[in-house]
């Protein structure tokens, strides 16, 4: 059997063929004259000669236009809890299909969801679906300016919550030099009007006295603190139990609503997400991603007293939200979840993969760690992961990066970008795990001899 990018054994002999992009690089081609990148997504092109298409997703795995086979760790960014194409939930959304879409009124079934969600997350006292994560934030922050009557906000470095204004802002570490102070906040799209900044406030994460003084400094203009205590866009860079207690304790002395984002997180780490795993609850949280199992909804949830604050004076809505498809797989996706060991399953592969990475690793002398959850987690090729966004900017990267690509050659899809974790579901489970290490062993070892074939030929 000849598989592209795949080492087959069935005949005896392994065949290997190298991995084409021929369709895909075709497709790319005609793409560019319609859509800008060639794509519906900044981050999903790769460039022009390296831009995957999808032909179709399985369970743990997707199929590109060219025939190549990969097991997938990036899942859309963390939404396939399950697998793609579940037909559990697919079942359940044919029948939201029948219910028709969207009225501009609401149904039952948004009751049967919310009820779940606050039974799954104690501090989801009160529900309110969107679309995106980034429509889910957007609200959240807005109750929260509303209810504080405080403009300023507080972000914490490499953290990320959608596309809008407000929150696209970064703190880029290319060439900050920590004896300068702390880095420059810099907006991370070239249309974000310079206005915004005033409003906004950096902190490092896992650093409590800075966020203290920032509190006493400012306080009385700062109405909210956003924080992703797992940083599923920074490598699932993670905040100690004990900081988000004390950051919990510092927002409630000055007035301050925590938002915790769990748009990452949330239905994935735990049934009661982050706030489960590390024990306080939010003023408000957000969801999405694994709430439908790759069905587009999202929840912006909390404290009963804030929320009511919707249709009081705070506006909130949107043409598509609840879309009776995306609803109706919620709510299986969701039962699933709760009533099944789904996530223990998931959590167990996380535990089984970083086992046999490990031992990989460690029989070559290679130092890494892991950050985060295993259903989502950071690799690092150091003996101890970062603790915030600055420790990352200081690890070396370098063989991640080449390690990456070695591995899309062989069928294993993973972020070229190494700030994005492992994203784990339970199809993985069904026969992924031998595949990916042996491959994974095969990268290193490519990877290994690339990198040192380079410092040795510019050493000569
Ligand atoms: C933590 C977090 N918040 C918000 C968002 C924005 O969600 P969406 O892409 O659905 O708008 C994301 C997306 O990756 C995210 O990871």
């Amino acid at each position: 059997m000849i598989v592209r990018g795949f080492v087959s054994h069935q005949s005896g002999s392994a065949t290997v063929m190298p991995r084409s992009l021929i369709r895909s690089n075709q497709h790319f081609k005609k793409a560019v004259t319609r859509l800008p990148l060639g794509v519906t997504s900044n981050f999903r092109y790769w460039g022009d000669d390296k831009t995957i298409y999808v032909d179709h997703a399985k369970g743990g795995r997707i199929w590109d236009i060219d025939g190549n086979e990969y097991i997938d760790y990036r899942l859309g960014y963390g939404p396939c809890i399950l697998g793609y194409a579940d037909p559990r939930v697919d079942e359940a959304a044919r029948a939201g299909m029948e219910v028709g879409g969207v009225f501009a009124l609401a149904t039952e079934r948004e009751y049967t969801v919310a009820e779940r969600i606050s039974k799954m997350v104690p501090a989801a006292e009160l529900v309110r679906f969107s679309n995106s994560g980034t429509e889910a934030v957007m609200a959240a922050l807005r109750l929260a300016r509303a209810w504080t009557g405080k403009d300023s906000y507080v972000m914490v470095e490499g953290g990320y919550h959608g596309l809008f204004d407000a929150v696209l802002w970064g703190t880029p570490m290319e060439g900050w030099d920590p004896s300068k102070g702390d880095p420059e906040v810099a907006a991370e799209s070239e249309g974000v009007p310079l206005l915004l900044k005033s409003m906004l406030h950096m902190v490092p994460l896992n650093d409590a006295n800075r966020l203290e003084s920032l509190l006493q400094k400012h306080g009385d203009a700062i109405g909210a603190y956003l924080i992703e205590p797992i940083m599923g866009n920074c490598c699932s860079i993670s905040a100690t139990r004990e900081y988000m207690h004390d950051a919990r304790a510092l927002c409630e002395q000055h007035n301050v609503l925590m938002i915790v984002d769990e748009v990452k997180t949330g239905f994935r780490v735990a049934r009661g997400g982050v706030q489960e795993l590390m024990g306080f609850k939010a003023d408000l949280c957000t969801f999405a991603k694994a709430i439908a199992n790759g069905y587009p909804l999202a929840v912006v949830a909390g404290r009963e007293d804030i929320m009511r604050r919707i249709g009081d004076d705070v506006v909130h809505g949107g043409t598509f939200t609840c879309h009776s498809v995306a609803l109706a797989a919620a709510e299986k996706t969701l039962e699933i979840l709760d009533e099944t060991q789904a996530l223990e399953t998931v959590k167990k592969y996380g535990q089984d993969l970083q086992r046999g990475i490990s031992e990989i690793l460690s029989a070559r002398s290679i130092p890494h760690s892991y950050a985060g959850h295993p259903s989502m987690g950071g690799l690092f090729f150091s003996d101890t992961p970062p603790t915030n966004y600055r420790d990352w900017a200081s690890t070396d990267y370098t063989f991640y990066d080449a390690l990456a690509l070695e591995l899309h050659e062989l069928g294993i899809l993973v972020e070229p970008d190494s700030r994005e974790p492992w994203f784990l579901c339970e199809a993985h489970a069904d026969g992924c795990l031998d595949e990916t290490l042996q491959k994974f062993e095969q990268a290193v070892d490519t990877t290994t001899s690339q990198l040192n074939g380079a410092a040795t030929s510019s050493a000569g």
